[in-house]
Order: structure tokens, then sequence, then C-alpha cells
């Protein structure tokens, strides 16, 4: 039977992972397809059951549903219970279905070559928040700070996880010269939602990293910010492709290209900016 994989969401139509999983798959010549799959709010029960019995071999789990597959895996693992929250389920060899999260850990990669010595910022305690710095934890980074609009969502958040510091915006600004990378996690840059930035970026680092989850737009108003300061930036398209990334290779045992791909992704978008 030719194999077949899909991602779960609402809304899922403009979700790019069906165009990227299915450029991989044809490059790497393995007989399956990346399906979307629209389920409605109260639909989550059938819409896994019927995954299951239709012999899908792995689904990627978008908003709003990440936190509810949980209970109807057989497994989660580490990551994916520390973080809370699934975006990729694998069915196993034998018939089970396993829960990961490799949002976080997409994220880091997307980063290129850094060192765990790196001082992190992260702006945002949301669940984008969680998973990366959960991610970085894992990895052995140790120096993260999390500022947030909302200072007690922060301090639950390092609660939670048992790592960093909370700060708030303003701390976060003022003592900005002190981290190697700056990730924008809110919602705030996204196409339609405001342009104001979360910090002012005056006292940035000389070679710091600044990265924003957000890729619609591929140059949020925080990196264009950024840019003014000839530090290096980075966009949420990595992200996109690198946590796909690791979801391929968990299905098909296969790395795919990640760089090719966010090219692609790229001038999809229409845009002609690129990760420097
Ligand atoms: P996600 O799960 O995608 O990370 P979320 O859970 O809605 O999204 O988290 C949103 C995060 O962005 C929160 O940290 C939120 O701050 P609050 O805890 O104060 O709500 C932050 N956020 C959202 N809109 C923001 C804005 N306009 N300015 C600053 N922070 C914002």
């Amino acid at each position: 039977m030719k194999k077949w994989f899909a991602v779960i969401g609402n809304p899922i139509n403009h979700s790019l992972s069906p165009v990227m999983h299915d450029t991989w798959l044809a490059e790497q010549h393995i007989n399956a397809s990346y399906i979307p799959v629209h389920v409605e709010e109260d639909k989550l029960c059938d819409a896994v059951q019927s995954l299951k019995l239709l012999g899908c071999s792995g689904w990627n789990v978008t908003v709003p549903y990440k936190e509810a597959i949980i209970p109807y895996l057989d497994e989660v693992d580490q990551s994916a219970k520390g973080i809370g929250a699934v975006n990729t389920v694998v069915k196993t060899e034998d018939g089970r279905f396993v829960g990961y999260n490799t949002d976080g850990l997409g994220f880091i990669e997307s980063l290129g070559a850094i060192s765990q010595t790196n001082r992190i910022l992260l702006l945002g305690a949301g669940g984008a928040s969680r998973g990366i710095a959960h991610a970085f934890k894992q990895l052995g980074f140790s120096q993260i700070a999390i500022a947030n609009r909302t200072y007690a969502n922060a301090e639950r958040l390092v609660e939670e996880l048992q790592l960093g510091q909370a700060i708030t915006l303003e701390e976060a600004q003022s003592t900005l010269g002190q981290f190697d990378i700056i990730v924008q996690t809110t919602p705030q840059g996204m196409k339609n939602n405001s342009a104001a930035l979360p910090i002012q970026l005056h006292q940035i680092k000389e070679h710091a990293i600044v990265a924003d989850i957000v890729y619609n737009p591929l140059v949020t108003p925080f990196l264009e910010e950024a840019k003014k300061y000839n530090v290096r930036t980075v966009n949420g398209l990595g992200m996109l492709v690198h946590q796909g990334a690791i979801a391929f290779t968990y299905w098909n045992g296969v790395k795919p290209n990640t760089e090719q791909m966010v090219e692609r992704l790229t001038e999809q978008l229409g845009g002609n900016y690129v990760n420097r």
C-alpha cells in the first residue's frame, strides 16, 4: 500500500507542510503522500481514529490540537512530555502511535552553529516559548532569560521548566547587551497583528543573533529593526523547515534537504529575503 502522512489542524489550508513534505518525498523517491486534514473542534477523537483506521503512517499536529492530541496516543516521548504538546505522531512497526515535539529542536537547528555558553533571551512565555526553552535546556544551555509582557507568566514558565530566570520586558531592553541570542516568540509582528516592537534594540551586542519565529511576513518589524544594527537575523521559516525535517526523519529514516527547502519556500512566499 502507498504510504501516507498528514497534518491535522484548524485552520489548515494555508499550511506549507504539504508542499514541503511532498517535495522531500519525491526527492527521496519515497512512494508516499502528505495530506492536509481540516479537523473541526469537537471532532479530534473521530479524526484520530480515522487516521489510524485508514493506515496513516504518521502525522503532524498543529494549532489548536497540540495538547489535546496527547490522550489519543500510546506514548509520548520525553521532549513532548516536558513541553506538554505534540507536533509529530509516529506509527511504530508494531502499530503503536508515539508523540514527539520537534518544534523547539527545529528552531535551534535553524540557528546554525551556536555555543552552549551563549546567553539566550526569549521574548514571550506562551506555548512556542515553552517548546524552545525546553529544547535549549535539553541541549545543555543554562543561561536563559524569559521576558514577557505579563511577568507572572514568565515566572510560571521558569518555575515549571526549572531553568533560567524571568525578567520584565523593560529589564530585557536595558540588559540586552548581555545576550547572544534573542528570540521573538510572540505573535506580535505577524501579518494583521501589531507592528509594535516588544523591546527596543539600542543596547544590542555586536555579533548577536536575532530570531523571530514568525515567517509571515518573512521580515517582521522586529527583524527589520535588528537589521539596522547589522546583526545576524533569522526568520521563522527555518524553524518550520527544520521541525518538518526532524519529523520526516522519524517517519522515513532519511534526512531531507533543509537549505534548499528554505530557499524554495522563501520564493513561494514571494520574498527574496535570505537569512544571513
Ligand atoms: P503561542 O502558544 O503560539 O506561543 P500564546 O500561548 O498565545 O502563543 O502566547 C503568546 C505569548 O505572546 C505570551 O507570552 C503573550 O504575553 P502574555 O503572557 O502577556 O499574554 C505574548 N504576547 C501576545 N501578544 C503580545 C503583544 N501584543 N505584546 C507583547 N507580548 C504579546
